[in-house]
């Protein structure tokens, strides 16, 4: 099968387009056979050598896709050959890629294979910040980094199911326009407006219940500014590298209105209970069946051209999703 692996960290050109033979997938697994692989700024920072959860190296990238099962592990009764599925998992960046059972979601026959793939880490992940960890409310007021790139265009339709009001940050005037038509609320270009002004007036003066932080650096001093009493920051990546805020001292400040940070991984909902994630990922592929959720696909690249595809992520111009197609 084809690949894209690699073996040394560093640039795009680290991703190798590569033959190998497909995975057995052990007595729990699943073999896939890849139709979709979603892009993730994840596998941006695997390839760079800065993701928390590096996968032992050589590697294949990518960690969820849609599929159709090939075929199953002997302890595996749920799934069968030639069922359509969308998944979690490391080595999406292949023609097959194996994964345990808990990690895949049944799909309909009608679902578009590249929009399934699109649902499994950024709508999750969208997913148990603004519920199992933030307990969102109607009439709540939600801040998103990266409201233009795939979790922020999950957080804006997740927002709008559960009647929040949502913030959207964002660098350019071109995503902007592209947050907007999202449905995003209120839309701040943090390069050429004052993120903490702007918020203080949308809100009244009272702040944001949650902000979805997916950027940190230098970004936390300014979202203490802007939490609400009791308010929340979600800290869940670091796309500006780690955070360079004092964020004791910044506890202290927030103390007064008992406002924090909190941390999120996907991967810790599944410590915490396999079955609130077979839970959660039927709801949204229910609501993705029902059109009240829909992944929009920025480009389909050939699974060859990956390095094109992280060049292009790393970029900042990708507006929703990258799809790569082995
Ligand atoms: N913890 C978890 O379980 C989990 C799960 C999924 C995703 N994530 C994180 O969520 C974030 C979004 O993921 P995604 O796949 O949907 O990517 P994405 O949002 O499509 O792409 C990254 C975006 O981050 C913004 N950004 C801000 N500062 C940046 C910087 N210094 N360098 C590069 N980009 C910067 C850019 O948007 P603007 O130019 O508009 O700011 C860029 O387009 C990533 O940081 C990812 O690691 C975490």
């Amino acid at each position: 099968m084809k690949v894209i692996r690699i073996h040394q960290t560093g640039s795009f050109d680290r991703l190798k387009y590569e033959e190998l033979d497909p995975p057995v997938p052990d007595k729990n697994e699943v073999l896939i056979k890849v139709i979709s692989a979603s892009v993730n700024f994840a596998d941006v920072m695997t390839r760079s050598g800065t993701y928390p959860m590096m996968p032992p190296l050589p590697a294949i990238p990518g960690i969820d896709c849609s599929g159709i099962v090939e075929s199953v592990g002997e302890n595996v009764t749920q799934f069968r050959p030639g069922q359509p599925v969308a998944a979690l998992g490391q080595g999406c960046y292949a023609e097959y890629m194996a994964t345990d059972a808990g990690a895949v979601f049944p799909i309909s026959e009608d679902i578009d294979m590249d929009e399934a793939a699109a649902i499994p880490v950024n709508y999750l992940t969208a997913y148990h910040m603004m519920h199992t960890m933030a307990h969102v409310k109607e009439g709540e007021t939600i801040l998103a980094y990266a409201a233009a790139g795939g979790v922020g265009t999950a957080v804006i339709q997740l927002a709008r199911l559960a009647n929040v009001t949502a913030i959207g940050l964002t660098s350019t005037d071109e995503k902007a326009d592209y947050v907007r038509a999202r449905g995003y609320d209120h839309i701040i270009n943090y390069k050429t407006e004052d993120v903490v002004k702007r918020v203080k007036e949308i809100t009244g003066g009272k702040g944001v219940e949650i902000i979805l932080n997916s950027v940190a650096g230098d970004t936390f001093d300014r979202d203490f500014k802007m939490l609400a009493p009791l308010g929340q920051i979600i800290w869940f990546g670091m796309a500006a590298g780690l955070p360079q805020t004092n964020l004791t001292e910044q506890l202290g400040v927030g103390f007064l209105k008992s406002a924090g940070i909190r941390t999120f991984m996907l991967p810790s909902i599944f410590d915490l209970d396999p079955t609130l994630m077979a839970r959660s990922s039927e709801i949204l592929f229910n609501d993705l069946a029902d059109k009240k959720i829909k992944p929009h696909i920025y480009e389909r690249i050939p699974l060859s051209e990956a390095a094109r595809a992280h060049e292009l992520l790393e970029s900042g111009k990708v507006q929703g999703k990258l799809i790569l197609k082995p």
